[in-house]
């Protein structure tokens, strides 16, 4: 069982019952509950890799009540802001929010809706689990690492200013809070889930103060968990040794920047950023996206591959505690990969993406029940 959260990320709801001053107020047993989650479809391959992905979710035959709301320049669009206030309340009282990938300009215009989000809600850490599945052929086959990103700071601050015309300067904030509390999460999980090693990756010989506090916030973590190994790895070094082999990490946990470059290198062992789902974390709330952006490339071509969404689906079922929808969507996944006639382009099939969504309902509507533990260990 690898997925436990760290106490203070664990979702209110959930399986149980919840009491209040020893008063039963909610009882989660009854399974016919309807979660109220935000959904925001994005832009780009967003709608598209989205309503493949709540297709599927709908099928397992738990309920949700999606509050929809746009962000980024299409809410801007419509509603004058790009992070519209109806969406933020949405959030604060679903505190559960499924995302789909928002377009950021590239050298001007607006700034990261995403990191916004992650900002405004205090989601500071970005769990990436990096698995392959079965059947898809890749370089690496076997690979089992858990990425964790610091969320809030690092040179994501985007505090930038013209110092004269030809001089900016880019603000890179690490602090001890931030530092203390990723380190914390990294090595709570890894008790939790019985991972073995962590390594801190970071330049701190060069960046001695910032990456400097990193490092002895992380030595300070570690010293409380014996039974898990710690190392630090220089970041560039860091992707040679993945590129020779990555079997010899187990976790790593890396301020923002690094880990945002990380874990598109690391999605390439799992057959591309298709595959690889993410969970923003915070105290009070979580939103659970794909590690990929938008796509613009390939966007509206129906060419999308659906499966990071999915999976990141699967990791908020798992943090409802609706663990056997998750193994179920596992189950169909697996299938449709094995049968492999309706795969999408980027693992060398024709399909398209409502197409391989399809396959998978169908899959999951005429399987046979999941055993209970079979897919535990699978995002
Ligand atoms: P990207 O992840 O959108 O695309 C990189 C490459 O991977 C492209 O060739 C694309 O076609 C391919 N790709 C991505 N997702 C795929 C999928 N599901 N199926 C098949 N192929 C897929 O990264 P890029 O081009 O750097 O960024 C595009 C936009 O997305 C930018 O505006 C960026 O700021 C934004 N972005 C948003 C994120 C978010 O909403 N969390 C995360 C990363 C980028």
């Amino acid at each position: 069982m690898w997925f436990v959260w760290p106490r203070a990320t664990r979702p209110r709801l959930g399986r149980g019952k919840v009491k209040s001053r020893g008063r039963v107020v909610r009882d989660h047993t009854i399974k016919s509950m309807t979660y109220k989650v935000t959904l925001i479809p994005g832009d780009g391959i967003g709608p598209e890799v989205m309503q493949a992905t709540v297709r599927i979710v709908q099928a397992t035959g738990v309920k949700f009540d999606w509050e929809i709301f746009q962000a980024g320049a299409e809410a801007f669009a419509k509603y004058h802001e790009y992070i519209p206030k109806e969406l933020v309340e949405s959030i604060e009282r679903t505190r559960v929010g499924l995302k789909g990938p928002v377009t950021t300009p590239v050298g001007e215009g607006f700034s990261s809706i995403n990191v916004a989000l992650r900002k405004k809600f205090e989601l500071y850490a970005n769990f990436r689990p990096i698995r392959n599945l079965p059947h898809i052929p890749t370089r690496y086959p076997g690979v089992d690492l858990i990425i964790v990103r610091e969320n809030t700071e690092s040179l994501y601050s985007g505090i930038e200013h013209e110092v004269v015309p030809g001089v900016v300067e880019s603000l890179k904030i690490i602090t001890e809070k931030a530092s203390t509390r990723i380190a914390r999460f990294a090595f709570e999980y890894s008790r939790k889930n019985r991972r073995k090693k962590i390594h801190a990756i970071h330049k701190a010989n060069i960046m001695k103060l910032s990456d400097g506090l990193f490092l002895r916030c992380c030595r300070d973590v570690a010293k409380e968990y014996p039974e898990i190994t710690y190392g630090e790895h220089i970041v560039d070094n860091t992707c040679m040794q993945l590129v020779m082999n990555p079997y010899q990490y187990d976790v790593l946990v890396m301020e923002n920047l690094y880990g945002d470059i990380i874990s598109d290198l690391c999605a390439a062992f799992v057959g591309g950023l298709g595959f690889v789902p993410s969970a923003n974390l915070g105290d009070s709330c979580a939103i659970f996206e794909a590690v990929h952006g938008s796509a613009p490339d390939i966007a509206g071509k129906d060419m999308a591959n659906p499966t990071a969404v999915i999976r990141s689906a699967q990791l908020m079922l798992r943090h409802l505690g609706e663990h056997h929808a998750a193994d179920k969507i596992h189950d169909g996944l697996e299938k449709v990969y094995r049968t492999k006639d309706k795969l999408t382009r980027d693992v060398g099939g024709t399909a398209g993406t409502s197409e391989f969504a399809d396959a998978i309902i169908q899959f999951m509507e005429t399987s046979t029940d999941v055993p209970a533990q079979a897919e535990s260990s699978h995002a």
